[in-house]
């Protein structure tokens, strides 16, 4: 099939475009942003991601993929568009359709019959809703094109193994047509005839497909993110309490999780959910609920919860800390570990508030990069010259390295002694054997 993606050199678009082309299919990867393109033809990753650049290097000397910022052209030698450009939020949690609209007018403009026109981005059924209605009022529905939802669900951090190794691959469109021709274009991914680099894994398994109507595979993609957002607000509630308690978050989410209805997925407190998706799919739910007259109660418990977990984390910091002279060490700037995102990050959101408490601040993380105009933040590239003379270290994402960090060379080199574990991944008893402070959450 000849396939573009608009949004290809985006998070999702550049997976899916580098995954769909491993499938056999022709896919260009058009974006508007001609540095990353760019990068993507010179063999360049715009984003980190495990697998990524050999994914690349691979597709780009197999000539199975074209970058291009021309969505122009790539949408009148298509045959199936995917649409996987950003959908952020604005400060009141109203979606921002700009980029989708762009993208509408170059459908219009260019469109040729019949195109299958495939979202990716996380949508409200409004939005897809006006892209029929405009499309509509040029082409004819169902004989000139159709939409179909496909919504995405990886990981960051994990990204390309979850696009090899899929849980559920959710089809959403009102036609039978729609539904066969999506059916097939994903037909080598389920039959696991792909052609990869050796070191993609790509798993023996059985991969479902969930059939459904549009508004209803729009409703998956949002009810998964926003029930994962509650586990996470919950966790970090319930780890709260236990620290008022007296008792062990860890002990109570692992006795918690032997009833099969629960279980400890995605169950471990931390600084917060951030990244580009949940805050923004959360808040976008709460504004669908207001345009159907629904008060969303407890979507916004959640978000209200997550945003309170930086300002708890501040407040540890600066019960034992005054900010007079004293060097914070923050290690790990990205949102989650394995990937260099910083968007809604909870490190960038604390960083910003220990400076203008008056803090010194110094960073590191193994990938992601964090820069402030502010003469008292500086980003090292190493731990232990992060941690030189500081008077304390706070651990904000869960890099495998910080779970192994030397801690007597830690102690050796900081000014003061007080390890806050904002990800519980030290182990309390080792890090006080050796004389350090420790700080973690839940307990
Ligand atoms: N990042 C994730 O983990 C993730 C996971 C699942 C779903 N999603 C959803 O996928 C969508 C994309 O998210 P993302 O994180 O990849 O965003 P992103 O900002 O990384 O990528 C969007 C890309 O679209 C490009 N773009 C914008 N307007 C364009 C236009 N008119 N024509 C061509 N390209 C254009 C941008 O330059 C950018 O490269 C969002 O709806 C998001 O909610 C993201």
């Amino acid at each position: 099939m000849k396939v573009s993606i608009i949004g290809g050199a985006g998070y999702v678009g550049l997976i899916t475009g580098l995954g769909i082309s491993t499938m056999g299919h022709n896919v260009i990867a058009t974006d508007i942003d001609k540095d990353k393109i760019d990068l993507l033809k010179n063999g360049d990753p715009p984003i980190y991601e495990e697998g990524l650049k050999s994914l690349l290097d691979y597709c780009n000397q197999e000539k199975m993929i074209e970058f291009s910022v021309d969505t122009n052209l790539a949408i009148k030698n298509s045959d199936l568009i995917i649409i996987s450009v950003g959908t952020p939020t604005d400060l009141n949690g109203n979606i921002d359709l700009s980029q989708v609209k762009a993208v509408l007018s170059d459908l219009i403009n260019n469109m040729n019959p019949f195109t299958l026109i495939v979202i990716k981005s996380t949508l409200p059924i409004t939005a897809v809703n006006m892209l029929k209605e405009e499309l509509g009022k040029v082409f004819k529905e169902g004989e000139d094109f159709e939409i179909a939802s496909n919504p995405e669900f990886l990981r960051e951090g994990r990204a390309v193994y979850d696009f090899f190794n899929p849980d559920r691959i959710v089809l959403g469109a009102n036609s039978s047509r729609s539904i066969d021709l999506l059916k097939n274009f994903y037909s080598p991914l389920i039959n696991r005839s792909l052609s990869v680099p050796e070191d993609i894994a790509v798993e023996e398994k059985e991969i479902p497909f969930v059939i459904t109507n549009l508004p209803s595979a729009q409703m998956i993609k949002y009810g998964s993110n926003a029930f994962l957002a509650n586990k996470v607000s919950f966790v970090n509630e319930m780890a709260q309490i236990c620290e008022s308690v007296g008792a062990d978050v860890k002990d109570v989410i692992s006795g918690m999780g032997l009833d099969p209805r629960i279980g400890t997925n995605y169950m471990q407190p931390g600084p917060g959910f951030g990244g580009p998706c949940l805050e923004k799919d959360l808040a976008a739910l709460i504004e669908l609920g207001k345009f159907f007259e629904l008060e969303s109660t407890f979507m916004k418990a959640i978000l209200d919860r997550n945003e309170r977990q930086v300002d708890l984390i501040r407040d540890k910091v600066t019960k034992e800390i005054d900010s007079s002279g004293a060097i914070i060490t923050i290690l790990g700037l990205a949102f989650k570990a394995g990937t260099d995102d910083i968007r809604n990050s909870a490190s960038i959101k604390l960083i910003n508030m220990l400076l203008k408490d008056g803090y010194s601040v110094r960073s590191y993380d193994p990938v992601a990069k964090f820069k402030v105009d502010n003469n008292k933040y500086c980003q090292f590239e190493d731990i232990y010259l992060a941690s030189e003379s500081a008077d304390c270290a706070i651990i904000m994402t869960e890099w495998q390295e910080f779970k192994s960090i030397d801690l007597n060379k830690l102690k050796d080199l900081m000014e003061s002694n007080i390890i806050f574990d904002m990800r519980n991944i030290l182990d309390r008893f080792e890090v006080e054997k050796i004389g350090l402070n420790y700080i973690g959450l839940g307990s």
